[in-house]
């Protein structure tokens, strides 16, 4: 059962964050339970003010719920430059540095927060923590290379446990990876240098601006230092 007092902080940072939306933006969906309310709140608004929003959606699950409440929706292909994103995360370390990828979206999501002005992720305070790494790193691969990836990820210091009965929307499977000690900008890199690995959940290079962080109906917004 969902633990209600997380729940309702999800809801606290997820409201918040459709502040920060503006007339005529490109937005950025991302995924998960968080963002769920930030999509509700985002298409009461539209309603509301007759805003001129268009968004992309990070997954299927994403394009369902926007799709179902009227949001007009793009691809990334027509719009390559989105004024927002919008996403949650799994870990959330003092430098902003990210775990992502709980959902198994975390190619399409670094993908669209990368190609976004202003990235900002909404979390329930339990999310952000002193280092990463308590939060298994998710790591979509190719089904093709799985035993390659997987012994290249041991000998980085990795233990990863294929994520059963799961597929990526782009049909590839997710390897959860434990490390004891996680450099985020190096671990980033290394597991994308792995041929076979899609994407990995570090996001290092592409860090929020903002982070907001719920504690029951008590949000603070964390800016990064530039
Ligand atoms: C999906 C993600 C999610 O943003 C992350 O797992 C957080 O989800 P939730 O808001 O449900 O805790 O990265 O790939």
């Amino acid at each position: 059962m969902n633990n209600p007092d997380a729940e309702k902080s999800k809801k606290a940072a997820g409201e918040k964050a459709a502040d920060y939306v503006r007339d005529g933006m490109i937005l950025g969906l991302g995924t998960g339970s968080t963002v769920r309310y930030f999509i509700e709140k985002l298409a009461s608004r539209i309603k509301a003010q007759q805003l001129d929003i268009t968004a992309i959606p990070t997954s299927a699950a994403s394009e369902k719920l926007a799709r179902s409440l009227g949001i007009t929706l793009t691809t990334v292909g027509e719009h390559p430059q989105i004024d927002l994103d919008v996403d949650g995360a799994d870990e959330v370390d003092p430098q902003f540095n990210l775990i992502k990828g709980g959902g198994g979206a975390h190619t399409r999501e670094k993908i669209i927060a990368s190609a976004s002005k202003e990235f900002i992720v909404i979390v329930d305070k339990s999310k952000m923590v002193s280092r990463l790494g308590n939060f298994p790193v998710p790591v979509e691969v190719l089904s093709f290379s799985e035993k390659y990836v997987w012994n290249e990820i041991v000998s980085l210091g990795g233990l990863p446990r294929r994520r059963e009965g799961f597929l990526t929307d782009s049909g590839n499977i997710v390897l959860d990876c434990r490390f004891n000690v996680i450099d985020p900008e190096k671990l980033e890199t290394d597991l994308k240098c792995i041929p076979g690995v899609v994407e990995d959940g570090v996001f290092a290079k592409r860090r929020p601006e903002k982070v907001i962080v719920a504690d029951g109906r008590n949000v603070k917004i964390l800016e990064r230092v530039l």
